[in-house]
């Protein structure tokens, strides 16, 4: 046995895909080939979802019928809604979706693995419900009516329609559409990579993706984008900003929503959410957070882009959907219902050529140790 040890991982090969590429010495992200840039500006999530999912981007026919199929799944079953309505109002609404996408199993019973019409069955009906799931717990902790799917609407615009109780304006809606697309896939991160390794066990893919939901509610992945606006508002103004991140990296703390594992440049997805943030806020007025934000990051670059730790997506992804009126605590749900596409395709391509993860350890700790006695032990 080699006795390599790489915390962390890093610089480990732990698969095969062909979904998603993550160059992060030239900053570029690619969904089965094409880059993340172009989607963005072509492509709707569920065209994504499609690509991810399928192999390939669909044609208007595939389209229709893979969009029927995603709206045929977006109403919950009535116990689900009931399951969410006795969770504390105070639970993480990240809690709430794990516990909503474990649910589905008993819903839509425990499907086998190796069976593979079931499993494109619960692709379809994850990519569908976690919007729903998300937006009626959102509602049920406000003490407000759960708002029924609209199936004239696209997932994203439906996902703002079921969350805020009206329909929301195109251009929010096409913002938010370009927010999932821009988040649908990232490789072999944590999150993707647990719920390939709890499929790699022959776990249901409900399991599967509540534990890759449980994975990315952590600060050091998804739920930096949280944190970025908590720390943000502790910064009284932009003038501030280069002492705060100078304190900030003489103590040792770290910067949320800088640095990557992968990045060594700016993430791609950085660069785009900056550019729709400034957009949105020449349009519909700025936010003194978006200077402090800016000012951070011109400072950084002198500071730590020598180390290779830039703006990942997590930076103004908390900005733009501030603006769009979203909840701080719904940032990383968001990125679930819309990652969950990456997640389900790896989960996918796992089965394909399935063989369980178990790595090793170095173990350091006693050997041949004797019991002594119950009633002996001080
Ligand atoms: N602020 C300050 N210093 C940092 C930061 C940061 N955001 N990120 C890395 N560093 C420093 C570390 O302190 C460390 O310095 P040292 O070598 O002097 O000890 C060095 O860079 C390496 O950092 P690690 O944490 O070991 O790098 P790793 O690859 O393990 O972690 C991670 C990557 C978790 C993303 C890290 O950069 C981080 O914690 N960033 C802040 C949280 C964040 O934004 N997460 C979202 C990532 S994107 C996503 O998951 C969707």
């Amino acid at each position: 046995m080699s006795e390599q040890y790489s915390p962390g991982l890093a610089g480990v090969i732990a698969g095969k895909s062909t979904i998603g590429l993550v160059n992060g010495t030239d900053g570029i992200l690619l969904y089965r080939g094409y880059p993340v840039e172009e989607l963005a500006e072509h492509c709707t999530f569920e065209e994504v979802a499609h690509l991810l999912l399928v192999g390939h981007l669909p044609t208007q026919a595939e389209l229709t019928a893979f969009d029927a199929e995603l709206k045929a799944r977006r109403v919950l079953p009535a116990g689900l809604i009931e399951i969410l309505r006795n969770l504390p109002t105070t639970t993480h609404p990240m809690a709430a979706l794990q516990v909503g996408t474990a649910a589905l199993s008993g819903f839509f019973p425990a499907l086998d693995a190796g069976d593979k019409k079931g499993n494109w069955e619960g692709t379809l009906r994850l990519t569908a419900s976690l919007p729903t799931i998300v937006a009626a717990f959102h509602r049920i902790r406000q003490g407000k009516p759960v708002v029924a799917p609209d199936t004239s609407l696209g997932l994203a615009a439906d996902f703002l329609s079921m969350l805020n109780g009206e329909k929301p304006d195109a251009k929010s809606s096409r913002l938010f559409d370009v927010c999932l697309v821009l988040h649908a896939e990232h490789g072999f991160n944590a999150s993707t990579f647990t719920g390939r390794v709890v499929g790699s066990s022959l776990a249901d893919i409900f399991a599967s993706m509540a534990a890759a939901v449980g994975s990315l509610s952590g600060p050091l992945h998804g739920g930096a984008n949280e944190e970025v606006l908590t720390q943000l508002n502790t910064i009284s103004s932009a003038a501030e900003a280069p002492a705060w991140l100078d304190h900030m990296i003489e103590t040792k703390q770290k910067i949320m929503g800088l640095g990557h594992r992968v990045y060594k440049v700016k993430d791609p997805r950085a660069d785009i959410l900056q550019r729709m943030a400034s957009d949105l806020f020449s349009s519909h007025g700025s936010t003194p957070l978006y200077d402090i934000a800016h000012a951070i990051e011109d400072h950084a670059k002198v500071k730590l882009g020598p180390k290779g730790i830039w703006p990942n997506v997590d930076f103004y992804s908390g900005l733009v959907y501030q603006k769009l009126g979203l909840t701080v605590d719904l940032f990383t749900p968001i990125f679930a219902i819309a990652r969950i596409a990456g997640w389900s395709a790896h989960w996918l391509e796992q089965m394909q050529d399935n063989r369980i993860f178990r790595p090793d350890c170095i173990y350091s700790g006693p050997h041949g140790v004797k019991v002594t006695p119950l009633d002996e032990r001080g």
